[in-house]
């Protein structure tokens, strides 16, 4: 990062050309504060044990630890990286999926992972940037940053973009509590325009996130409320 952004989340940054995952850096140094960033992972996760495709070059990595553990991080961190892209982008259609996708034309642009071990939470932070080319499973899931605006982002953008946003939604959420968060994730988040299935692939609609960070959907008429499982654009 060319200017590390004092934003009050930050008091160190370790920048990393390869690590096997930023969080789980992140975690074992087991402090607060920390920003983690690497050129590349080797053993990337994604959310439900998935991996995540982490190559050198063209993407970014990065965790930043929090304390004391909260359930709503990962909604607060959808938002506020949402928002943080929407900038970058000049606001092109940028949604979150929940939990805390970000997707445009409903390709995911970035994904998010929330680890607490030892009273600290990784969030971790993956942003497709200057991507262009994909392999074959991803290619008609996956978008960059280059491929929504045609131009090149430098890291240090992204990354301090990325904190500016985080860091103003964090605070906005320890002095104010969830409600602007959850205003602003129904704003983005409802996804209205795509088709939307289950888990168990019944069609679905979102009609609210509650004050616990829960997503209620309608099923054929019944509300169901959802904390850990996902929801799909198409089936
Ligand atoms: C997902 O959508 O499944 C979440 C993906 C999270 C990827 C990021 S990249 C930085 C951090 N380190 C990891 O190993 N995973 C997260």
């Amino acid at each position: 990062m060319k200017n590390p952004p004092c934003q009050g989340i930050i008091e160190e940054i370790v920048e990393l050309d390869v690590v096997d995952s930023t969080n789980t850096y992140a975690l074992d140094a087991g402090r607060p504060g920390l920003l983690v960033t690497a050129l590349s992972q080797s053993l990337g996760r994604g959310r439900r044990g998935r991996t995540w495709f982490s190559p050198a070059g063209e993407n970014l990595y990065m965790t930043v630890t929090l304390a004391p553990p909260e359930d709503r991080y990962p909604i607060i961190a959808g938002v506020a990286v949402r928002e943080a892209l929407a900038e970058l982008l000049d606001s092109v259609g940028v949604a979150v999926k929940w939990p805390n996708d970000i997707v445009i034309t409903g390709k995911k642009v970035c994904g998010i992972l929330c680890e607490t071990r030892g009273g600290i939470t990784a969030v971790g932070i993956g942003v497709n940037v200057n991507q262009t080319s994909w392999p074959e499973d991803l290619a008609h899931r996956a978008i960059s940053l280059m491929q929504t605006s045609h131009r090149r982002f430098s890291f240090d953008e992204v990354t301090d973009t990325v904190i500016v946003h985080l860091s103003r939604w964090l605070e906005r959420f320890f002095h104010q509590g969830f409600g602007s968060v959850r205003d602003e994730f129904l704003r983005y988040g409802l996804l209205e325009g795509y088709e939307l299935y289950t888990e168990e692939g019944e069609r679905c609609t979102i009609k609210d996130l509650d004050m616990e960070g829960r997503l209620v959907i309608d099923v054929s008429g019944s509300a169901r409320s959802l904390r850990y499982e996902t929801i799909s654009l198409s089936w």
